[in-house]
């Protein structure tokens, strides 16, 4: 399982993403102002920045309706593959929905992408909640919990064609025989395959996700609703054999956690909270409003009600991943502190949004990085350790115009 206390995990330092805005609107559904583009251009150059200040992943959205103040949309796979080949660097996650696709299909594209990219594609499997967008595509809408069944054959074929030669697995959704796909993935040390990140907080979601999933994405939560999350996936890990975060004769290694936070640093921290509160003044309220319906068909709807949106109030739902719920609001120094506390309860990935992502990704590079890479060389040597910096991205001294980080990494 993810071991808490797993002293060799204080050696590895947190790894950070972004979500990329290809989707009209920025990350909070308000009038405020968002200097965020989402064209290509806009991303190309946010991209450059991210894997110049630090930045390990970045993270597009699936999205192929107007909806809750995304009235644009550029699709997902697509969008990843052209920031894959404008960057060098940053491995780009695509969100891909298994009702939409069929998984061989998506293998064969993500191997292409891996190649042109040099082994830097990765997916992240969300299962959905927006039902108009299955059903007026005329494609079936499956009950919350069986989209999970579904999910976890999509994924198994995924894993199956990336690291196996005639590859067969015959279920309820996917029947697949004697399948090679050539050339197969990119050999990358440490690396089995694409890394397959899944998002979903039911608890359909997370067992299934003990049991498949690398990664495991988490909304924005409190320290205790973290836990609460994580506990489920790491109880189905266990139960499937997936006890060490390394994964030994043949078995999958335990999944790792990644938490979803909304950055606002602000030179102080009351400039930080007037920004959060102008942010929720200035919310959308009728689209706030119909997400809030919307999200019914996510796991508020099921037998216990645990859902991802289950519990979010209004002011929550205005970062529609309740990102103002981890806390990321504040000084650099008190950003970072808290970037550390959840390190000590398992995160090993923060996913970040920001009001102005090329301006606060660059920011967060220079002010916030040197500080948590700081604090977290600390924590491993309180614990008798050192924190190995070496396989981490170094921040370089050009971020294509957004500001210098020289001397980012403090190692
Ligand atoms: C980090 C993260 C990213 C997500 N990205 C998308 C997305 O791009 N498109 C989408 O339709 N749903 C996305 N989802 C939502 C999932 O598809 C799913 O509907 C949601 O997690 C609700 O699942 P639950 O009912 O099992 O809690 C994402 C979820 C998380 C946590």
């Amino acid at each position: 399982m993810n071991d808490i206390s797993n002293v060799a995990r204080l050696s590895e330092p947190l790894k950070f993403a972004y979500w990329v805005p290809n989707v009209s609107g920025g990350l909070v559904v308000s009038t405020i102002e968002q200097r965020t583009g989402w064209d290509f251009d806009y991303n190309k150059k946010l991209a450059r920045i991210a894997e110049n200040s630090g930045f390990e992943y970045a993270l597009t959205q699936t999205r192929y309706a107007a909806s809750y103040g995304a009235d644009k949309q550029h699709e997902a796979t697509s969008f990843s593959l052209a920031l894959l080949a404008a960057t060098e660097r940053l491995k780009v996650i695509s969100a891909v929905h298994p009702g939409m696709w069929h998984p061989g299909v998506l293998a064969k594209y993500i191997i292409t992408a891996d190649h042109i990219s040099n082994g830097r594609a990765a997916v992240n499997i969300v299962s959905g909640w927006l039902k108009n967008e299955f059903t007026n595509f005329g494609l079936e809408w499956l009950e919350h919990d069986e989209r999970y069944v579904r999910t976890e054959e999509f994924i198994k074929v995924l894993r199956g064609l990336w690291t196996e030669q005639e590859y067969s697995q015959s279920g309820k959704y996917y029947n697949i025989t004697d399948f090679t796909l050539n050339p197969a993935p990119v050999d990358v040390p440490g690396r089995a395959h694409p890394e397959i990140f899944f998002g979903g907080n039911s608890t359909a979601a997370q067992a299934t996700a003990g049991r498949v999933a690398d990664w495991y994405f988490s909304n924005g939560k409190d320290l205790d609703g973290f836990k609460e999350n994580i506990a489920g996936v790491v109880a189905s890990a266990g139960e499937s054999g997936r006890e060490t975060q390394r994964g030994a004769e043949g078995r999958l290694a335990a999944p790792r956690f990644g938490l979803n936070g909304f950055v606002i640093a602000r030179d102080s921290e009351k400039e930080a909270r007037d920004t959060l509160r102008e942010i929720v003044e200035k919310a959308h309220k009728p689209a706030v409003q119909g997400f809030r319906d919307a999200v019914q068909e996510a796991g508020a709807s099921t037998k216990d009600g645990k859902g991802m949106w289950a519990d979010s109030t209004f002011e929550d739902l205005v970062q529609y991943n309740d990102g103002f719920k981890t806390q990321l609001i504040g000084t650099p120094e008190r950003i970072a502190e808290r970037i550390v506390e959840y390190k000590k309860i398992g995160v090993n990935l923060f996913l970040t949004g920001y009001l102005h992502f090329q301006e606060e990704v660059a920011a967060f590079g220079q002010d916030i990085l040197p500080i948590v890479r700081e604090l977290e060389a600390d924590l491993a040597r309180r614990n008798g350790t050192e924190l190995d910096l070496s396989g981490t991205p170094v921040a370089s001294a050009s971020t294509a115009g957004a500001g210098s980080t020289a001397g980012l990494v403090n190692a």
